[in-house]
C-alpha cells in the first residue's frame, strides 16, 4: 500500500525545512567566516605592522638575533610571529626553537609570503603544517636588513566555536520548526482525510442506493465536490425513478392483459411470463424465469409453432387446442423479437368465448328454425286439407281456418318476439330516457290483461300507493311489465296476481306476484335464456314464445337494473325488477 496522504504531506514538509535550515546554515557559516576572518585580519594586520616595527627597532639598535626578536614581538603581542628573509626562509619564529629553524622549509611559495614578497600585504588561512589547526596568517612586507617579511598567525579557534554554536542553534531551530510544522500539517491534513473519508463512504452509500448526503461546507473544492455528489445522487435517484415506475407499467400491463404471455429464449426456456398464462395453464403462478417451457406447457404444437417462428424469422400464427389441463381452443401468435438474441415472444389468446359465442348463434338460429317450423307445418298441413276438399265441411273448416289464425298469431308473436330481443341486443342500444310514472305505466298495462284474467277467474290487482317517477325509456319498460303480467296471468290457475311498486332514493322497483305452479328450483337460473321454458307443451298451448323474459332481463339491463326472480313449486312465483335511479 502506499504512504497514506498524511505522512506524505508530513514527509514532504520534513524534506522542504531539512533542506531549507541545511542551507541556511551552510550561508550563515560562509557570511560569519568571511566577517570574522576580515575582522581579523585587520587586526593581525596591525599587529604585523606592530611586530615589524618592534623588529625594526631592535635592528636599528646592532645586529639583529631574529630568533629572539621574533620570540620577544610574539610575547609582547601574543601571538605567533614569524620573520622571513628576502628568499622566503624563515630566520625567526615565535613557536619554532633556534636550533630547528634550519629544518623549517622555504616559504616563498605560500600565498601570502608570496605576495608581501612582492611587497603588498596578504592574508591566508591554512592548516598548519606545523602546529596542525586552522591558522590565520597575515604577512606584510618590511624594510629591515635580513627580514623581508613579517608574518603573525593565530588560531581560529574563534570561528570553530561559532560554526558550533550556529549549528546548535540552527539545529534547535529546525527540530522545532519540524515539531510545530508537523503538529500542524498532521491536524490540517487529518481534518482534510477525515473529509475525503466521509465523501468516500457517502458515495458508496449512494452507490447501494441509501439516501443520504454529503457534507457541502466549508465550501473549498471538498465542499464542492460534496455538493456535486449531492447533485449525481439526486439525478441518479430520477433516473432510477423513471425506470423503475417504467418498469412498473410494463409489469401492470403485462400483469393485467388478458392474453396469456410468455418470452421464451432461444434454449426453450420462460423468460417471462404473466398470470393469464398461468391461468390457462391452471397453475397458481406464472412460471419463474428459467423454467423449460415444454415442462411447463406440454404442448408440442406450441414449440413447433416458436420454432418455426424462429426460423422462419417472423411472426407466426395458429388456432390450435391445447388438450392439457382441459380442452381450450387458443390462438397462438409466436413473434421472434429482434433484439432478443432468438427470444420468441408468444401469445396465446383464448378463444372459448368466441367458440362459445358462434355455438350460441348456431343454436339460436337452430332453436328460431324449429319454433317457427312448427306453426308453418300447422298451417300448411290445415290449408292442405282445406284445399283437399275439407272446405266443403261445413263443420269442421271453421275449426281449421281458427286454427290456422291461431298459427299465424303464434308466428306473429314469435316475430314481433324476435324483433324486439334484435332490438335490444342491437350493440350500443341506448335506451330512450323520460320523465315517467311507473304506477300509471302498470295500470294501464294491467288494464290490457285485466279481461283475460277475470275470464280466467283470477284477481288482478295493483298494490296501492301514489306515483313512482323515474327517468326512463317508456315503450322497454311497459314490455318488460307486459311480459311479466303475461307469464303470471297465462301460468296462473287460480288465485291472483299482484303488481307492486316502490322506490327508494337508490332505485325503483316493481314486483309480479302470483299463485301460480311455480318453478322448480333447478330450472330458475334458467328462466331468461332464450327459448328456455320450464314446460315446453304448456307454453306452446298458451301462445309463449320463450322469448318473453329475455326481453324482460335485457329491457331491464339497459337501465343499468337487474331483474330477480323467487319461486317454489306449488306456491306461486315472484318477479322483480329494479332500476337505478340516475
Ligand atoms: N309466473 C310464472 N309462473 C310459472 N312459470 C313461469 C312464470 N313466468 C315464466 N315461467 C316459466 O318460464 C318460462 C319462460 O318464460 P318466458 O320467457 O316468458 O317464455 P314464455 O313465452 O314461455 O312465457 C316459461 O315457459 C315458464 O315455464
Ligand atoms: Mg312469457
Amino acid at each position: 500500500m502506499r504512504l497514506p496522504v498524511r505522512a506524505q504531506f508530513a514527509i514532504a514538509q520534513a524534506l522542504v525545512l531539512v533542506t531549507a535550515f541545511a542551507l541556511f546554515t551552510m550561508m550563515a557559516a560562509h557570511e560569519q567566516r568571511r566577517w570574522v576572518v576580515r575582522r581579523d585580519v585587520e587586526m593581525l594586520e596591525r599587529m604585523a605592522r606592530l611586530a615589524e616595527l618592534e623588529v625594526a627597532a631592535e635592528a636599528r639598535r646592532g645586529p639583529l638575533d631574529a630568533p629572539a626578536a621574533a620570540l620577544a614581538a610574539g610575547r609582547a603581542l601574543r601571538a605567533r610571529v614569524t620573520l622571513i628573509d628576502s628568499a622566503g626562509w624563515v630566520v625567526g619564529d615565535t613557536d619554532v626553537p633556534r636550533p630547528r629553524l634550519a629544518a623549517v622549509e622555504n616559504h616563498r611559495e605560500r600565498p601570502e609570503v608570496r605576495a608581501a614578497l612582492a611587497g603588498r600585504p596578504q592574508w591566508a588561512v591554512r592548516r598548519s603544517r606545523t602546529v596542525g589547526i586552522d591558522l590565520l596568517y597575515v604577512a606584510v612586507p618590511a624594510r629591515i636588513p635580513g627580514v623581508a617579511v613579517v608574518r603573525v598567525a593565530e588560531r581560529l579557534t574563534a570561528i570553530a566555536r561559532l560554526d558550533a554554536s550556529l549549528l546548535a542553534l540552527s539545529l534547535a531551530a529546525a527540530a522545532i520548526s519540524l515539531l510545530v510544522g508537523f503538529t500542524l500539517i498532521y491536524w490540517v491534513t487529518g481534518r482534510q482525510v477525515a473529509r475525503i473519508r466521509a465523501l468516500g463512504t457517502v458515495a458508496s452509500r449512494i452507490g447501494k442506493g441509501e439516501a443520504v448526503r454529503a457534507r457541502e461546507l466549508p465550501a473549498d473544492e471538498l465542499g464542492r465536490l460534496g455538493r456535486e455528489l449531492n447533485q449525481m445522487a439526486a439525478e441518479l435517484r430520477e433516473r432510477l425513478g423513471a425506470i423503475e415506475r417504467e418498469r412498473d407499467e410494463r409489469e401492470q400491463i403485462l400483469a393485467h392483459m388478458r392474453d396469456g404471455v410468455a418470452l421464451i429464449d432461444e434454449a426453450g426456456r420462460i423468460l417471462r411470463a404473466n398470470r393469464s398464462l398461468a391461468e390457462m395453464f391452471e397453475v397458481p403462478l406464472p412460471p419463474e424465469s428459467g423454467t423449460p417451457f415444454q415442462e411447463f406447457a406440454r404442448a408440442p404444437e406450441l414449440e413447433e409453432l416458436v420454432h418455426a417462428a424462429r426460423s422462419r424469422g417472423r411472426s407466426v400464427e395458429a388456432d390450435l387446442r391445447l388438450w392439457s389441463p382441459r380442452p381450450r381452443p387458443v390462438r397462438a401468435t409466436a413473434t421472434p423479437l429482434a433484439a432478443g438474441e432468438g427470444a420468441v415472444l408468444l401469445v396465446l389468446h383464448d378463444l372459448s368465448e368466441a367458440e362459445e359465442l358462434i355455438r350460441m348463434r348456431q343454436d339460436f338460429v337452430a332453436n328460431v328454425s324449429h319454433e317457427l317450423r312448427t306453426p308453418l307445418t300447422s298451417i300448411r298441413g290445415y290449408a292442405e286439407t282445406l284445399l283437399g276438399g275439407a272446405l266443403d265441411d261445413t263443420e269442421r273448416r271453421a275449426d281449421f281456418v281458427r286454427t290456422i289464425h291461431q298459427q299465424a298469431d303464434r308466428l306473429h308473436a314469435l316475430v314481433e318476439d324476435l324483433l324486439s330481443l334484435a332490438q335490444l341486443e342491437r350493440p350500443g342500444a341506448r335506451p330512450r330516457v323520460e320523465s315517467i310514472d311507473l304506477r300509471e305505466l302498470v295500470q294501464r298495462q294491467a288494464a290490457a290483461f285485466r279481461h283475460r284474467a277475470e275470464r280466467a277467474g283470477l284477481v288482478l290487482e295493483i298494490a296501492p300507493g301514489g306515483p313512482v317517477t323515474l327517468e326512463a325509456d317508456r315503450a322497454l319498460l311497459e314490455q318488460a311489465v307486459a311480459n311479466l303480467i303475461d307469464n303470471a296471468v297465462k301460468y296462473t290457475e287460480r288465485g291472483r296476481v299482484r303488481v307492486s311498486l316502490g322506490s327508494d332514493e337508490a332505485r325503483v322497483w316493481c314486483e309480479v306476484e302470483d299463485t301460480g305452479p311455480g318453478i322448480p328450483p333447478e330450472d330458475l337460473p334458467r328462466v331468461f335464456e332464450r327459448f328456455y321454458r320450464v314446460d315446453k307443451a304448456r307454453s306452446r298451448e298458451k301462445g309463449g314464445t320463450g322469448l318473453g323474459l329475455s326481453i324482460v332481463k335485457h329491457a331491464v339491463a339497459l337501465h343499468g337494473g337487474q331483474v330477480l326472480v323467487r319461486s317454489r313449486p306449488g306456491q306461486g312465483s315472484t318477479f322483480r325488477f329494479e332500476i337505478p335511479r340516475g
